[in-house]
């Protein structure tokens, strides 16, 4: 696992956050699951546990703590940030005013987070319909209830934002798993999916992107393969799966200082996987960056799992929030 910078995850923020504006739909549809299994509910205050993937310095848990409060109001957020990174979650820690608990430790031990986070918040909730009305279920049926989940609770909504492609088939196991024991939801944003698309065209485009992508597959990663990866192994456990594309919109000269990072660390990548195309990249490079009318759209792609096994409407039939305005 390699950490990113977090200078580099701050400069994504501006395109990240547009490039997620695609996503509303799907997180439309996840509030609407998640407000479902609420009403069900006895009492109103129903807590969410939240468990971001991969959360770095805060901006995936940003984002989606703005547009879940938004569609979720009656429902308290637990937040939970997971990363390997210590030191990412040290800053993520210092952005929030509300609380927010880190876990430094790999993906594949979500399964064990979730439940011990799941079981701490439910006992408290037990706890408190104890105090109010005397009727809180023994600890055992908690317990047993946080442990497999129950047909009418969704308490495990599980996020992440740039991540899949950087991650292993265990580490898939282990989202699946989770979702299926605790019948959660889960999104993830922004997962390299395949191709730039960069304009004017170059005849080098081809191959520094084909040596990227070889790249990103190192060390067991899955890169451009983890969201189909992930995409069958929840149908295979019966989750209903969702999901649409998120490409960045990049231009010169208006975003310059981003794209001279982004295509650089791209070039340097590309002749890391191929070292034979260090000169070619390089002079690439040095043409790109002095185009001033450059455009590059990088592809993504958002998956929705729904693991709760409810039925529900089908995504034609949902309304889509247009109050956030596209980029
Ligand atoms: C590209 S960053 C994205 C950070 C954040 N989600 C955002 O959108 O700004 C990917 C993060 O995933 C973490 N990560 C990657 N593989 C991991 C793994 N197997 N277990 C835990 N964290 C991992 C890295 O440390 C890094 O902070």
């Amino acid at each position: 696992m390699n950490a990113a910078e977090p200078d580099w995850l701050d400069l994504r923020v501006p395109f990240d956050d547009a490039a997620r504006q695609y996503a509303l739909p799907l997180l439309d549809m996840a509030a609407r699951a998640l407000s479902l299994d609420a009403e069900r509910q006895v009492g109103t205050e129903r807590p969410l546990v939240v468990i971001d993937l991969g959360a770095g310095t805060g901006n995936s848990m940003r984002f989606f703590d703005r547009h879940l409060v938004q569609r979720l109001p009656e429902r308290p957020l637990h937040w939970v940030l997971v990363d390997a990174d210590e030191s990412a979650l040290e800053i993520a820690a210092g952005r929030f005013t509300t609380a927010v608990r880190t876990v430094a430790a790999p993906i594949t031990s979500l399964p064990g987070i979730a439940a011990e986070v799941l079981d701490e918040v439910l006992t408290e909730v037990g706890k408190a319909s104890m105090t109010e009305v005397g009727t809180a279920k023994p600890r055992d049926e908690r317990r047993t209830a946080a442990a497999a989940g129950t047909p009418d609770s969704c308490d495990l909504l599980i996020t992440g934002s740039a991540l899949l492609d950087v991650l292993t088939r265990d580490d898939l196991t282990a989202i699946v798993d989770t979702l299926h024991r605790f019948s959660g939801i889960g999104i993830f944003l922004l997962s390299i999916s395949g191709q730039w698309h960069l304009t004017p065209t170059r005849p080098e485009d081809g191959v520094l992107d084909e040596a990227f992508v070889a790249h990103q597959r190192r060390d067991s990663r899955l890169g451009t393969q983890a969201a189909p990866v992930l995409e069958t192994k929840a149908r295979s456990i019966g989750a209903r799966v969702e999901s649409s594309a998120s490409p960045w919109h990049l231009e010169a000269p208006r975003d310059s200082e981003f794209l001279t990072r982004f295509l650089t660390e791209r070039v340097d990548a590309a002749v890391e996987e191929g070292p034979r195309l260090r000169t070619a990249g390089r002079a690439w490079l040095t043409d790109r960056l002095a185009q001033a009318e450059l455009r590059v759209v990088v592809d993504h792609i958002d998956v929705l799992i729904d693991a709760t096994g409810h039925q529900r409407p089908r995504r034609s039939q949902l309304s889509t929030r247009s109050d956030e305005p596209k980029r």
